[in-house]
């Protein structure tokens, strides 16, 4: 109206953000500069307002929800469409009071103990035992809602409630809080204009039969100039302080009071006194002063005895849960989603429901801290003393916990670093767990993220760089201990060079250990520094390494063609960069990987070149792995006497290298890597299955289980357990170990060991009985194999199809299956398989009552196993030819009955 009347108009733009705040430029007349999104939106809604009115962004929006009525408008502005709110009016409650209390109320849950405290108290006090009441409780702990939830309770019932409260800007402002008191008291509401606001006090003073000049302070206090005689300052103190008094005692007497007086922490000094001097009266009243504040204030009057101190501690873990659904309503958050909630809000409710709305509003992908968080808790750092507020700044840049030998370190100013902490301590931002090396830990995760996010982006990388350089010094002689946390800190600078080292060395480190995940998130993070770098050779170089140390992490987890792809992506680079070693290596792992995705031909291909490149380099271990290659290659695809060749020579070499042996599985020396025990045990026990001795075979493969150090090697181990197992003759507890297998062994896109793996469940199934399924699966896993050109597991296949058929009765189709089989293990040179084979056609040539053929089929076996030293398969051949040679009358030797063509106990 004022400015209506001075012919002065008004336009305004609101919005709420972070800001920086500062002297920007030079010129004297300016104090200070807001610089930030938000103090540009609000300049813009500014120039769209029109005269007379109020626009707020949308940030402003949800702070004011509840105080004030708005209607959304479109704006158009240079940089396109935006939605603006048009404030219509006051929303008829008094912004004073806060947002937070205005909302819908959630279901209130926990703080049983609590309320009854209270309620007693409350109880005592209106009974006329006056009490004081003290709920202290860190931002958003529950303090305001507890003081709701004592209000609606009998234990305060037949009382009078009456409310005051300070303000963060209050301190400035003498008696804020005891103005709303005596308002309260008299009846006086928001929109009373000045005479009935003297009207009020007035009755209110004839009806309490109040001296006529206190009535006069009253009207002073609140505003209303009376011409009462001018005094001292002291003076004017004194009378006010009395006519209160008077005023809360009297009325106390017709009715009991409760005193609401919130957020202590924010009152100004005057109106702290005065509670003081009530608080010594109060002892015979009916009433009970009931006062909330945040930790660090200390209320005067805690000594008395009818004074009492309630803490809100967080809400439990089920507490936290149920407030979290309330606020989630129908759709229940997702379990993780709602952990994390629960996690970050460490058990404050107001934290859990912004987070949880947060959540519902945006999705469980919206990371970020609600502004009504981040303000609450930005507000509380703020108002530290500035060594204070950076010295928290600084641990939030170490991270949650701060240890003290680094933080003192990082920081530079010696003198102020005691004092401060301990202001820290005593407003319980931090806290310190003892030790031979004091840490600080900062007391909630929120505060950690918004003290560091509170930093602009050039001091935080400064102040990263100097926690790096810290580091460094502390742990001169220990450095692979810090690796991870300089590596986090070297990230967060402009120091590519030595982020990038930092992080490849945390990355080597997990891969050491098979951590292979963190290994790959840093080699990631290693890669993308790199890509900003200059290019040029040397980066090219690195590139290349760093994508050699993630293809092999990637294949410990499983991920082949991952593997791969990442190799195939440095080809130009590769070419570019003319670095012979780093295209031995690449060579070779794509080799490795080709020949483990049952592509043959690519596998050889990458071998010879690695081979080729590695001997003009002289490089001889990779030589020697490309040719343990080729002799693997030489089993997968059929050709034995040309892998042993390239065997005999990877071997010949790589045993001056033990370190070097582990993807051929050698046995040599024992190593202590988990790795390589655990190949050799599942090779070793391979071989003992395969000479009969199943017993040994399970022993080794379950003991290389237990030792694998990833999926792949625990893949590997518990498929030939499952193999060893089934050679038992314990068909259900092999299917048990395979099943997953050959799901896990498809999911790495292992080709041949998929294939292999799916032909042993079908023998497994075959056994328990389950044909029809033992058939599907060996089927299966003949297709993969036939794409991979497996030979070795194609033979197997066709005997489980061949034995499933005999069981059958299927004479003819088993007789062609299993020649099929035999066939197939000749050509690739399998002799031990071939003579396997022998024997399901001695027992088919029995059965079909040809007992020529069996016998002959029978001599060419045992023939073969004594070739290949395999004697328990030789006595296995033996006590066939026995039991077929008397069938009328068997041995009492004999094995158990094992079903079908199963070949039982060796
Ligand atoms: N026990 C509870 N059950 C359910 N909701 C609660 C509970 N305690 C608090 N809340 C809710 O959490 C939010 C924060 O509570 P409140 O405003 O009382 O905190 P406060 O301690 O007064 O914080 P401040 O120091 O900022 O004033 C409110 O929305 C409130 O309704
Ligand atoms: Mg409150």
């Amino acid at each position: 109206d004022a400015a209506a009347r001075e012919g002065l108009v008004v336009q305004m733009g609101l919005d709420t953000g972070p800001l920086v705040v500062g002297r920007v430029g030079e010129d004297p007349n300016v104090a200070y500069t807001a610089v930030g999104e938000a103090a540009r939106g609000a300049d813009l809604l500014q120039q769209f307002a029109g005269p007379g009115a109020i626009l707020l962004g949308e940030a402003a929006r949800r702070a004011l929800a509840g105080c004030v009525d708005t209607e959304a408008v479109a704006i158009e502005t240079p940089r396109g469409g935006v939605t603006a709110y048009r404030v219509r009016g006051l929303a008829g409650v008094d912004p004073a009071l806060g947002a937070r209390r205005l909302g819908v109320l959630s279901p209130f849950v926990g703080r049983r103990r609590e309320l009854a405290v209270l309620e007693d108290l409350a109880a005592q006090a209106l009974a006329g035992d006056g009490q004081v009441v003290t709920i202290i409780g860190e931002p958003g702990m529950g303090k305001s809602r507890l003081v709701h939830e004592l209000a609606r309770t009998r234990g305060a019932a037949g009382a009078a409630l009456r409310e005051g409260r300070s303000v963060s800007y209050g301190q400035q402002v003498p008696l804020l809080p005891l103005i709303d008191l005596v308002r309260a008291q008299c009846g006086v509401g928001a929109d009373s204009g000045p005479e009935e606001t003297a009207e009020l006090i007035a009755r209110q003073a004839r009806e309490l039969d109040l001296p006529a000049d206190a009535a006069g302070w009253l009207l002073r206090l609140a505003g209303i100039e009376t011409s009462s005689a001018p005094a001292t300052p002291e003076a004017v103190k004194a009378r006010t302080f009395e006519a209160l008094r008077l005023l809360f005692l009297r009325a106390s007497r017709r009715q009991p009071l409760l005193l609401v007086v919130e957020d202590l922490h924010w009152i100004d000094r005057t109106s702290q006194e005065f509670l003081e001097s009530l608080v010594e009266r109060v002892a015979g009243a009916r009433l009970c002063l009931l006062t909330t504040a945040r930790p660090g204030f200390r209320a005067p009057w805690m000594d008395r005895s009818y004074a009492t101190q309630v803490t809100l501690r967080p809400l439990a873990a089920s507490e936290s849960t149920q407030l979290v659904d309330s606020v989630a309503g129908d759709g229940t958050l997702p379990r993780p989603v709602a952990e994390e909630i629960l996690a970050k809000a460490e058990g404050n409710p107001f934290f859990l429901e912004e987070l949880a709305r947060a959540v519902v509003e945006h999705g469980p992908e919206a990371r970020v801290i609600p502004d009504t968080i981040h303000g609450v808790i930005m507000a509380r750092i703020d108002r530290l003393p500035a060594g204070a507020k950076r010295l928290l700044q600084t641990a939030a840049v170490i991270g949650r916990e701060a240890p003290r030998r680094l933080l003192s370190r990082v920081w530079d100013d010696a003198a102020g670093f005691e004092a401060s902490i301990e202001e820290l301590r005593r407003l319980e931002f931090l806290y310190e767990r003892p030790g031979e090396d004091a840490v600080y830990v900062i007391k909630h995760a929120l505060t950690q993220e918004v003290a560091y996010d509170s930093l602009l982006a050039r001091a935080r990388s400064a102040l990263h760089e100097r926690v790096a350089r810290a580091l460094l010094e502390i742990h001169a002689d220990g450095l692979d201990e810090v690796a991870p946390s300089l590596a986090h800190h070297y990230a967060r600078t402009d120091l590519a060079d030595e982020a990038i080292r930092w992080l490849i060395r945390v990355a080597e480190l997990a891969a050491r250990v098979y951590a292979n995940a963190e290994a790959i998130l840093h080699l990631d993070l290693a890669h993308r520094r790199l890509e900003r770098l200059g290019e040029g050779r040397e980066r090219d170089r690195r590139m290349i390494d760093v994508a050699l140390r993630q293809a092999h992490s990637l294949y410990f987890l499983g991920r082949f063609r991952e593997s791969v792809d990442v190799l195939l992506r440095q080809e130009a680079r590769l070419v570019r960069a003319g670095d012979q070693a780093l295209a031995a290596a690449w060579s070779f792992w794509l080799a490795h990987m080709y020949s483990r995705l049952g592509d043959q031909r690519r596998a050889v291909a990458h071998a010879r070149r690695a081979i080729e490149v590695a001997e003009e380099i002289g490089d001889e271990v990779v030589r020697a792995k490309a040719h343990g290659l080729l002799a693997l290659e030489g089993v997968w695809s059929g050709r034995a006497e040309e892998g042993i060749a390239h065997g005999l020579e990877a071997i010949a070499v790589l045993g001056r290298h033990p370190e070097q042996g582990w993807y051929l599985g050698m046995t040599g020396k024992a190593m202590g890597d988990p790795r390589l025990q655990s190949y050799a045990g599942f090779l070793a026990g391979w071989a003992e299955a395969s000479r009969g001795n199943a017993e040994a075979a399970i022993a080794l493969c379950e003991t290389s289980r237990d030792r694998a150090p990833d999926r792949v090697a625990q893949a590997y181990a518990t498929m030939l357990l499952g193999y060893s197992v089934l050679e038992y003759g314990d068909a259900a507890r092999a299917r048990g170990l395979l099943e997953p297998v050959v799901a896990e062994l498809e999911g790495f896109g292992f080709l041949q060991w998929h294939a292999w793996a799916s032909i042993q469940m079908g023998e497994a199934l075959r056994i328990e009985g389950r044909a029809a399924e033992a058939a599907e699966a060996a089927r299966r896993g003949l297709e993969v194999a036939l794409r991979a050109e497996y030979w070795y597991a194609v033979g197997f296949a066709h005997r489980v199809l061949g034995r499933v058929a005999a069981d059958a009765g299927r004479l003819p189709e088993a007789a062609a299956a299993l020649a099929e089989a035999l066939a197939t293990f000749e050509r690739i040179g399998g002799a031990f398989e071939a003579a396997r084979t022998r024997l399901d056609l001695a027992k088919l040539a029995r059965d079909r009552g040809d007992a020529a053929s069996a016998r002959r089929e029978l001599a060419a076996a045992c023939a073969a196993f004594d070739r290949l030293d395999a004697p328990a398969y030789r006595a296995r051949a033996a006590r066939l030819g026995s039991e077929q040679g008397a069938a009328s009358a068997p041995p009492a030797s004999a094995p158990s009955a094992s079903p079908g063509y199963h070949t039982g106990r060796g």
